[in-house]
């Protein structure tokens, strides 16, 4: 079986573990400030703060901007639950808006057709490494005054305009196994503000500044030393991987390029894609519906996932929210998505076999009209 993703462990990882299991300091410590250091000179940012989750990044970002009961933030509807769950958490609420049909990502216009005296910030999502409109984005949030949270779960790396995902306002990163790079389990906060960096390391740990004092509600949403060891090691390969990746998807694109009824991933001018997923749509001059395929390709051992079958607004928790309006563009591609592997671990033969398969189907209805 070819997996849809595969994290890859090496020597370095583990040593960083032994190292800090040895040193007797497991728990936040050295190692996380020192991740810190080297994640925030990475995406190039003020600061950064590591936590437990990239929900926990989201979540801690928000509430560290002040976001809170009455007040309305936009994001995207195709997305995974976590970037509209977050909201939830402040106590605010998330209003939809929907995205561009080429990149995913969230649709500048309909954002702004959104804002209302109680919109305090947009929280674009750089869906499958592919970022966000960034600077259209940043325009409506200086002339609206709103924060912009970005994201950047599935982006560590990517570039828009020469600028890395996450520099913009703030960046929240996660560090799941399935990701561009891991830590186990683990986020990042990005940011330039030195009082919101402040706010959320206190939010992290309990509300306090100095250790059990406690100035405002917080959380343990702390990252340990193990996983910061890990994050250490990953992130000095991290543009390996991701250089990897995006060979990867130029090779499949190349190959599934003229395939009847199957558009391959854009990537807009001045955008770095990390392909955190290799997205194609499958649409109805496919001989095969989207399920169908992805039910062959598993047949053929060839792994391939749908991110998201179902858009937020028409989650079951969502619809007993009271959300009821169409977002038609984010319902479409939850019909047509299909993702591919195309992590660092894929091989040419397994590439060669993935759009050998596809090109198979999609040859089928011209032998059986
Ligand atoms: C777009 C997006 N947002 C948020 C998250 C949440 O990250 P985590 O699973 O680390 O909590 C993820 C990853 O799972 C994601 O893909």
């Amino acid at each position: 079986m070819i997996p849809i993703a595969k994290p890859l462990i090496q020597q370095e990882e583990v040593d960083g573990v032994v190292e800090v299991m040895r040193s007797g300091m497991i728990a936040e410590g050295p190692m996380v400030k020192k991740f810190e250091e080297a994640y925030r000179d990475y995406i190039g940012a003020g600061h950064a703060i590591a936590v437990n989750s990239g929900t926990a990044a989201l979540h801690i970002a928000l509430l560290a901007r002040g976001i809170g009961k009455g007040d309305e933030v936009i994001t995207s509807p195709f997305t995974f639950i976590a970037s509209a769950n977050s909201i939830l958490y402040t106590g605010a609420r998330p209003v939809f808006a929907d995205i561009d049909p080429e990149t995913f990502n969230i649709d500048p216009e309909a954002v702004e057709l959104k804002i209302n005296r109680r919109t305090k910030a947009i929280l674009p999502v750089d869906l499958y490494g592919h970022p966000a409109e960034m600077n259209a984005l940043m325009d409506i949030a200086n002339t609206y005054d709103l924060a912009v949270i970005e994201d950047a779960c599935q982006a560590h790396g990517a570039s828009y305009h020469g600028k890395k995902a996450g520099s913009f306002d703030v960046g929240c990163f996660s560090f799941y196994p399935t990701k561009n790079m891991t830590s186990g389990e683990g986020g990042m906060i990005t940011c330039n503000d030195d009082r919101m960096a402040e706010k959320a390391r206190i939010i992290r740990s309990h509300g306090a500044k100095v250790r059990y004092y406690h100035d405002t509600i917080g959380f343990n949403m702390r990252m340990t030393d193990i996983a910061a060891a890990i994050g250490l090691a990953q992130l000095k390969k991290v543009d390996g991987f991701n250089r990897q990746r995006i060979e990867n998807a130029e090779y499949l694109t190349a190959q599934l390029r003229d395939v009847d009824g199957i558009v391959t991933p854009g990537v807009r001018r001045d955008c770095g894609h990390v392909f955190h997923q290799y997205t194609i749509r499958v649409t109805e001059r496919f001989p095969l519906s989207r399920d169908e395929l992805s039910l062959e390709l598993t047949r053929a051992g060839i792994g391939n996932s749908v991110f998201y079958p179902v858009p937020i607004h028409q989650q079951e928790l969502y619809r007993q929210l009271g959300y009821n309006e169409a977002h038609p563009i984010s319902e479409k591609a939850s019909r047509e998505v299909i993702s591919l592997p195309v992590h660092p671990s894929v091989t040419k033969e397994d590439l060669d076999q993935v759009a050998a398969t596809i090109r198979e189907i999609g040859g089928r209805r011209r032998l059986d009209p």
